[in-house]
């Protein structure tokens, strides 16, 4: 968004998460194109790793920001949560079903659904509120911490990872390591 004072065009918060959202369905988009099981089970590896990283610095530093903001912030942080949860099941399901099952594709359509609904629940709801009540540079150092906290968040799900923010600062950033020598291990390109 650019700035109408200053006309700066430095991206806040709000852009790298909307950018991300957009991504990841753009991802899916790929899967439900692309005509080999191979090449469905790597851009779905790499669309896992995109989430886990995303709705990790969400919940780290994002969420933070709308229960202190945001009216009903943390009933809404607590819906998002919810949501979160449902869609790292979905990626684990993901995980252990073969590319070349019909099922595979009902979890990758399930999934996109899922993610519309949880991108236009923040996209409508949350971020506007972000913007009209934090002021931009604040909101363009929230984008810093989300870029920095997706370089060290896991890559694959954990359904049963606790959410607190201590968590995530303290054990997530090891999850991560294992998570990317696993990846790294294993071939998975999740960048
Ligand atoms: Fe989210
Ligand atoms: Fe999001």
């Amino acid at each position: 968004m650019t700035d109408t004072q200053t006309g700066s065009t430095e991206p806040d918060v709000v852009d790298i998460l909307t950018a991300d959202h957009r991504d990841m369905l753009e991802l899916i988009g790929q899967i439900e194109g692309a005509a080999d099981a191979e090449r469905r089970r790597d851009l779905a590896d790499t669309v896992t790793a995109e989430i886990m990283r995303h709705a990790v610095a969400e919940e780290m530093f994002v969420y933070p920001a709308v229960e202190e903001h945001v009216p009903n912030g943390a009933d809404e942080v607590e819906h998002d949560k919810r949501e979160h949860d449902e869609i790292v099941d979905l990626l684990k399901q993901l995980e252990g079903v073969d590319a070349s099952e019909p099922r595979f594709m009902e979890l990758v359509r399930e999934l996109e659904g899922q993610l519309r609904h949880h991108a236009s629940d923040e996209e409508t709801d949350q971020f506007p509120v972000l913007r009209t009540h934090i002021p931009r540079e604040q909101l363009v150092a929230l984008a810093a911490k989300v870029e920095n906290a997706k370089k060290v968040a896991p890559t694959r799900p954990h359904p049963h990872a606790p959410h607190s923010e201590l968590f995530h600062k303290t054990i997530g950033p090891g999850v991560g390591m294992v998570d990317r020598l696993r990846d790294r291990l294993t071939g998975r390109s999740t960048g």
